[in-house]
């Protein structure tokens, strides 16, 4: 990347968008915010950005407010078709209309997912650390969470295949994966997916794999669908993704669910069924337009991620007692705060004036995830109070 004499990088003479400006989201009912109403702490934690929406989408927006009529509404037809050729044209993988069911959130379609394979008791996976409502969705569905560890391997966390295989029973129904991952930001590659699905496939294991930031990869590196793997791999997977974390919409509540096999799709529709609400009407509108009109501005915000993502780095290799593995992908880094012995690292930075999210919560004691989807200015102070706090 090229930067200029003030360390800014070049590009953004020629950047369209603004990502610059901080917005004051106090007293906007902000779940990150209001954590630390009246504190002088910078929320760093739960995952949304402190951008605004693309202008395009609230655009949109706009035009269905003028328009008044909020009643109930179906999912618009030409989002199917987008959805559809998006699938192809992104990720090379080809997806029938009829295999999208909307949902209200990705969290519902995770506890959806647990709920419609097998049966109470029933054993499911996942691979920690990992974000906090995959260890809780099997467990409000009355089944057994069983974790395996990912492991460290030169610098990045990869799947441990012997010790998946070896915690898979005759009571194993489901692995929830989350590609790319929250929080330890892999983009996995084919290859390593393909090697997680057969196993799961040996052991007649159905995959629910979680994508929502598959369009947030920072490197050079494709984003794989883990169902376009293959057509056998297809009939074991649901994928669930959103337009959410993308574009910065989570507050809409408008996610998908991508299931090609007929006999889990309407399990799935199932336990979904009277009790899930339909996407609203504001989540439809974002959506379509995000997939349709707001292409450049998510591309200056993954450069603007980049820009960031470096910014974490430098700072955490010079702050002793913290390390973290390269962010490929996500706006979220994983600091291994172990070195500094701290009785409650969350405890000790929100002192030091940054909310960053507790590791213990994901299966990763003595780490802390850091959200860097914010403008320079918040980043650059949130990363001194850090690099202050751990030189004191
Ligand atoms: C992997 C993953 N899945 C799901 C979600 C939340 O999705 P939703 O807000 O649509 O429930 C998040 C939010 O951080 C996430 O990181």
């Amino acid at each position: 990347m090229d930067y200029q004499d003030n360390g800014n990088p070049k590009f953004w003479c020629d950047m369209t968008y603004n990502f610059e400006s901080t917005v004051d989201r106090t007293l906007t009912s902000s779940l990150k915010w209001d954590l630390y109403r009246g504190q002088d702490i910078i929320p760093m934690w739960v995952a949304d950005m402190d951008f605004k929406a693309p202008p395009e989408v609230l655009e949109a927006l706009q035009r269905r407010i003028e328009h008044g009529v909020l009643g109930y509404t179906l999912p618009p037809e030409v989002l199917t078709d987008v959805l559809v050729d998006r699938m192809k044209q992104f990720y090379g993988w080809t997806v029938e209309p009829q295999w999208i069911v909307w949902l209200p959130g990705l969290v519902v379609g995770l506890n959806l997912a647990c709920r419609a394979v097998g049966q109470p008791g029933d054993e499911v996976l996942v691979m920690t650390p990992v974000y906090p409502p995959f260890l809780s969705a099997p467990v409000l569905s009355g089944r057994q969470l069983k974790t395996v560890p990912l492991i460290q391997d030169q610098g990045r966390f990869v799947v441990d295949e012997a010790a998946l295989r070896a915690a898979m029973t005759d009571r194993t129904r489901l692995l929830i994966l989350c590609n790319p991952h929250n929080p330890v930001g892999r983009a996995f590659e084919k290859q390593e997916l393909d090697s997680i699905a057969r196993i799961c496939l040996e052991r007649n294991v159905v995959i629910c794999s979680d994508e929502v930031h598959c369009d947030l990869i920072l490197d050079d590196i494709q984003h794989t669908p883990t169902a376009s793997l293959s057509s056998d791999i297809a009939a074991k997977t649901m994928t669930l993704m959103s337009p959410s974390k993308t574009f910065n919409l989570p507050g809409l509540n408008c996610a998908f669910a991508i299931i090609p096999d007929g006999t889990l799709r309407r399990r799935f529709e199932g336990v979904k069924a009277g009790i899930v609400p339909n996407v609203n009407v504001f989540g439809y509108d974002a959506a379509l337009t995000a997939y349709t009109r707001a292409e450049a501005w998510h591309h200056e915000l993954l450069e603007r991620l980049r820009f960031n993502r470096d910014l974490v780095e430098q700072a955490v290799a010079q702050a002793p007692g913290l390390s973290m593995n390269h962010v490929e992908a996500t706006y979220l880094a994983w600091i291994d705060a172990r070195a500094l012995d701290l009785a409650d690292p969350k405890a000790f930075f929100e002192k030091a004036g940054v909310g960053v999210s507790k590791g213990a919560d994901f299966h990763g004691p003595g780490f802390i995830r850091l959200n860097f989807g914010c403008p320079e200015a918040t980043l650059r102070q949130g990363l001194d109070r850090i690099q202050k706090a751990v030189q004191a």
